[in-house]
């Protein structure tokens, strides 16, 4: 199988990235983490690209060029599917032109509900029954493409939003790879 050259794009802890990393040495599974863009230089995140011996990038999105740097180096590094994973700015329409269909975030709440940021203290705030992950196509609107996959839970009366975010994210270990491989399965 030819794996498709992948860029994850990160802001902060890169516990989604470390996971795909794993994932990504098996075989069978559709893709190779190629180039990490990173957006904060004291992104946790970028010890995983380090340690893995990843390319990483990082751009400072206050400069006007930033979108060029990565423009350019997705060309240099032939990415073929971009991953955003805690990546915290919004994506420009020419690289989502560019990337038709193939960028995929993953966004801790059930989409529609709870889109942007605080998700789990908005949740509580409104009592609501289920929490969860989506994985979802990116498109113009802000957490408002398709969605590919989704998992969710029921939240327990003693949940705040720490134990939320940890049962949310354990969830998206697998959620991620899951819709990576239902992408790529028809390829
Ligand atoms: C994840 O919970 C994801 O849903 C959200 O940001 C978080 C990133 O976590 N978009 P990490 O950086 O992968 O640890």
């Amino acid at each position: 199988m030819v794996k498709k050259n992948t860029c994850v794009f990160i802001s902060g802890q890169g516990s989604n990235l470390r996971n795909l990393i794993f994932h990504s040495r098996d075989d069978k599974f559709p893709i190779k983490i190629s180039l990490v863009i990173s957006n904060n230089k004291k992104a946790f995140g970028i010890s995983y690209a380090k340690k893995y011996k990843i390319p990483f990038i990082l751009i400072n999105t206050g400069n006007q060029d930033y979108e060029n740097k990565i423009l350019l180096n997705l060309k240099k590094y032939k990415i073929e599917f971009i991953c955003l994973a805690g990546y915290m700015k919004i994506i420009s329409s020419n690289l989502i032109k560019n990337f038709n269909n193939r960028i995929i975030n993953i966004h801790p709440s059930l989409l529609p509900k709870f889109k942007g940021l605080n998700t789990f203290s908005r949740m509580l705030k409104k009592k609501e029954v289920k929490a969860g992950c989506t994985v979802h196509y990116v498109n113009e609107k802000l957490d408002g493409g398709s969605a590919i996959i989704q998992k969710a839970f029921f939240i327990d009366v003693n949940d705040d939003e720490q134990i939320l975010k940890k049962k949310t994210q354990k969830l998206e270990y697998r959620a991620l790879p899951e819709a990576i491989i239902k992408i790529f399965r028809n390829f």
